[in-house]
C-alpha cells in the first residue's frame, strides 16, 4: 500500500534554516514510521521558485531569478542530504514538467467553467504572496503585519466562491482532513464566512509560468506551487497525496484553495493536511530582521543530525508552537541520548562481552517483557497520530525501567557468584536488557536514522533495521546464542558550554557564508555596491528608520568571538545604548572609544552571545572587504537625527 507524503515546496528567496528542517525531518520520520507499518512510503520535498518574493530577492543580489533559484535550491538539496533525510521525489517549480502540469490543471479548470477573466484592484502582500481583499491602500497584511501593495491588474480568476459548500462537506465527511482540531476549526469558520474568487494570474510580474491562454499573464505563485505536489508524481499511481505536512501559516492555501483547485479540475483532493506549529528561537519568532535565524548545519556539525531530529520531535508537542535553544538541545542530548539510551547500550553490550564472551544468553524477565510489549503498541499509536513527543516519552520510560532493573539485579555481583541460580539470573538480566535495547532501537529507528543502525549492528542483528515491521516486532526477537558485534559508544557526553559556544561560532560563520552565497554584491561588477537592484521605498518608509549620531563610550571584544565588539554608545538618552557589532576584524576597541558614529536606534533588540544589542552601527562594506564606519567631517551634536 502506498503512502505519499509531502513537505511544502520551500521558497528559494533565502537559504534553508532550522524551521525548514523541522518540517522536513518530521515528514521523513513519518515516512520511515509508515514503512515500519508496511506502507510503501514516498516522501516529497521541493522548492517554490517563482513569484515576486523570489524575483525581488534575486534582483537585490544582481542575479537573474533563475540563477538565484539554482543556487538556493541546490542549498536545500545539500541540506537534506547532510541531515540524512531521504528524499524520494522532488520538484522545482521551474522544471518544464511542472509547467506542463500547471497548464494542464488550469485547462481542466477552464473547461469545467471555473475560470473567468476579470479585473483586480486591491492589496497584495509580497511576503505572503497573498491577495488581501479586505485591506485598503496602505493597510498592513492581516497575516504578517507588513505593508501591502496596491495592484491593479486584469486577471484570470478562479471561482473559489463556488466551492464553499463542497469544501465544508469535505471537512464534515473527513473530520481528519485538516489536523490538528484547532486548525480545522479555523479553516471551517474561514470558509463559512464566505469565499471570494481568487485571482490566479498576474501581469505585473514576469517571473512565473505563462498562462496557456494569454502570453502576458503568468500564474499566481500559489496556483503554480501547490500543483508541484502533483507534478512530482506525474504518471505514477501515487495521487492523491496521503499527507501534506505544513506549518500553520499556510493552512488556508492547503486546506481551502488546494482542494478547491483539485475539485475544479475533477482530480481527487489530498487525503490529509497536518499543520504543525512554529518553531521559535529562545521563545522568539525567527526572522531576518531580528537576525536570529538558526541554521541546521552548525548544529549538525557539533551535535549530529540525529540529536537535532530527536530534540525537535521530543521537546515540542507536534502541532503546537515550540522553542529551540542551543542549551536545551545539549541538555536533552546529555540526559536522554548520552545518559539514557547511550548508557543502556554501552553497559548492556559491555556486560555481554565481559560475562558471556559476546554471546547473547537465554532468559527473559516477564515484567520488562510486558512493559516493552505495551511500549511497542503505544509508540505505534502515538506516531500514528503524529504525537511524537508522547511516543518518545514512552520509549524513555522503558529505558529508565530497564536501567533500574539492571541496578536491582546488580549483574556485577551475580558475575562473581558461580552458583547456578546466580548465573541463570545473570543470563536473564543480560538477555532482558539486550532485548529491551533491541526493541527500543527498532522503535527509535525513524527518529535516529544514523545511530539506530549502529546500535542494531552492535547487537549483532543480521536483518537490516530498515526491514523491521511493527507486525513482527515483538518481545523475544533477539535470538539467544547470537554473537554481538563490536561495541563502541554511540552518544558520548557533550560539554554544554563548549558545545553551545562552538555552535554559536559556527552560526556566525555560516551567516557570513550565506551572505556570500547569496552574492549580496553583484558578482560581475568590481565596483562597490551600486544598489541598483534594491526595490524603491517611499520617503515614509525611510523616515521609519531612526538614524542617530552617537559617541562610543565603551568598547571591548566579545569573549570567544573574533568578529564581535560589545559597545556602549551615547546617543543623548539618559543611558548609553548597548550594541554588539560585527566589526572586530576592522577595528580595535581602543580605536572606537570616543569616536562619533551613526546608529540605527529603533531596530528590534537582538541577543548576541548573551548580550542584548539595542541598535546597529552603520558601516559601509564591499564584498570581501572590511566594514568602514560612517562618520562626519563637520562637528555634529550627539543625538542628532539623520534624515
Ligand atoms: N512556498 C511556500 C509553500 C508552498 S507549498 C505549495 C512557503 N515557503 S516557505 O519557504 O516560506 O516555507 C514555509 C514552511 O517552512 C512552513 O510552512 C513550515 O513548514 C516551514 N517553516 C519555516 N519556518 C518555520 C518555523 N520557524 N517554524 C516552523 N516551521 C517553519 O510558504
Amino acid at each position: 500500500m502506498k503512502y505519499y507524503l509531502t513537505t511544502p515546496l520551500y521558497y528559494v528567496n533565502a537559504a534553508p534554516h532550522i524551521g525548514h528542517t523541522y518540517t522536513t525531518m518530521a515528514a521523513e520520520t513519518i515516512a520511515r514510521f509508515k514503512r515500519m507499518q508496511g506502507y510503501d512510503a514516498v516522501m516529497f520535498t521541493g522548492t517554490d521558485e517563482h513569484g515576486q518574493k523570489v524575483e525581488r530577492a534575486a534582483e537585490a543580489t544582481g542575479k537573474s531569478p533563475q540563477e538565484f533559484a539554482d543556487v538556493i535550491s541546490a542549498e536545500f538539496r545539500k541540506q537534506w542530504e547532510k541531515l540524512n533525510i531521504r528524499v524520494d521525489r522532488t520538484m522545482r517549480t521551474t522544471d518544464p514538467r511542472h509547467h506542463r502540469k500547471v497548464q494542464w490543471l488550469f485547462a481542466r479548470c477552464l473547461e469545467n467553467g471555473y475560470i473567468y477573466k476579470g479585473g483586480y484592484t486591491g492589496q497584495y502582500c509580497v511576503y505572503d504572496e497573498l491577495y488581501v481583499n479586505e485591506a485598503g491602500p496602505g493597510d498592513p497584511c492581516p497575516e504578517c503585519g507588513r505593508p501591502t501593495e496596491t495592484v491593479t491588474e486584469e486577471n484570470y480568476f478562479f471561482k473559489l466562491s463556488a466551492f464553499a459548500d463542497r469544501l465544508l462537506e469535505l471537512y464534515e465527511k473527513q473530520p481528519d482532513f485538516i489536523q490538528p482540531e484547532t486548525r480545522r476549526n479555523e479553516v471551517m469558520s474561514f470558509v463559512r464566512a464566505g469565499l471570494n474568487d481568487l485571482s490566479i494570474s498576474r501581469t505585473t510580474l514576469k517571473w512565473g509560468i505563462p498562462l496557456p491562454v494569454e502570453g502576458k499573464h503568468v500564474f499566481y505563485v500559489w496556483f503554480d506551487a501547490l500543483i508541484g505536489y502533483m507534478s512530482a508524481v506525474d504518471g505514477e499511481d501515487l495521487w492523491p497525496a496521503d499527507l501534506h505536512l505544513i506549518g500553520k501559516e499556510i493552512v488556508r492555501f492547503h486546506a481551502v484553495f488546494w482542494p478547491a483547485f483539485c475539485m475544479a479540475a475533477a482530480v481527487e483532493p489530498p487525503r490529509h493536511v497536518f499543520a504543525h506549529g512554529w518553531l521559535l528561537f529562545e521563545n522568539d519568532k525567527m526572522s531576518k530582521s531580528r537576525g536570529n535565524i538558526v541554521r541546521s548545519e552548525p548544529i549538525r556539525q557539533v551535535m549530529g543530525a540525529d540529536a537535532l531530529r530527536y530534540f525537535l520531535l521530543r521537546e515540542i508537542v507536534f502541532g503546537q508552537d515550540g522553542s529551540f535553544s542551543y542549551d536545551a538541545l545539549v541538555s536533552r542530548y546529555n540526559s536522554d541520548l548520552a545518559n539514557g539510551l547511550g548508557n543502556l547500550a554501552s553497559r548492556t553490550l559491555a556486560m555481554i562481552h565481559q560475562y558471556r564472551g559476546d554471546v547473547v544468553p537465554p532468559g527473559s524477565e516477564p515484567e520488562i517483557a510486558a512493559l516493552a510489549t505495551g511500549t511497542i503498541a503505544l509508540v505505534q499509536a502515538s506516531f500514528d497520530r503524529f504525537e511524537f513527543s508522547k511516543g518518545l516519552e514512552a520509549v524513555w520510560a522503558l529505558i529508565s525501567r530497564v536501567d533500574k532493573f539492571i541496578v536491582e539485579q546488580a549483574p556485577w555481583k551475580l558475575a562473581r557468584d558461580n552458583g547456578e541460580q546466580a548465573q541463570t539470573q545473570l543470563d536473564t538480566t543480560l538477555y532482558t536488557a539486550a532485548e529491551a535495547l533491541r526493541v527500543v532501537t527498532a522503535l527509535l529507528s525513524p527518529v535516529l536514522p544514523q545511530s539506530a543502525p549502529r546500535i542494531w549492528a552492535q547487537l549483532g542483528m543480521a536483518e537490516p533495521i530498515e526491514s523491521v515491521r511493527f507486525a513482527t516486532l515483538a518481545w523475544g526477537g533477539l535470538p539467544p546464542g547470537q554473537k554481538i558485534g563490536e561495541v563502541s559508544g554511540v552518544f558520548p557526553r557533550i560539554e554544554l558550554k563548549e558545545a553551545v559556544a562552538k555552535m554559536r561560532e559556527l552560526e556566525e560563520q555560516s551567516t557570513a557564508e550565506q551572505a556570500a552565497l547569496l552574492g549580496k554584491a553583484p558578482a560581475a561588477s568590481p565596483e562597490p555596491a551600486a544598489p541598483t537592484g534594491a526595490p524603491k521605498i517611499s520617503i515614509d518608509d525611510f523616515s521609519k528608520v531612526d538614524l542617530r549620531v552617537g559617541r562610543v563610550v565603551f568598547a571591548e571584544n566579545v569573549k570567544g568571538s573574533d568578529k564581535l565588539i560589545h559597545m556602549k554608545v551615547d546617543i543623548g538618552e539618559p543611558e548609553p545604548r548597548t550594541l554588539v557589532a560585527g566589526i572586530a576584524e576592522a577595528y580595535a576597541p581602543a580605536d572606537l572609544l570616543h569616536r562619533k558614529v551613526v546608529i540605527v536606534a529603533n531596530l528590534q533588540p537582538r541577543k548576541l552571545r548573551g548580550i542584548e544589542s539595542n541598535g546597529m552601527i552603520v558601516a559601509a562594506s564591499v564584498e570581501g572587504g572590511k566594514p568602514v564606519l560612517a562618520g562626519f567631517h563637520e562637528d555634529i551634536p550627539i543625538g542628532a537625527r539623520l534624515k
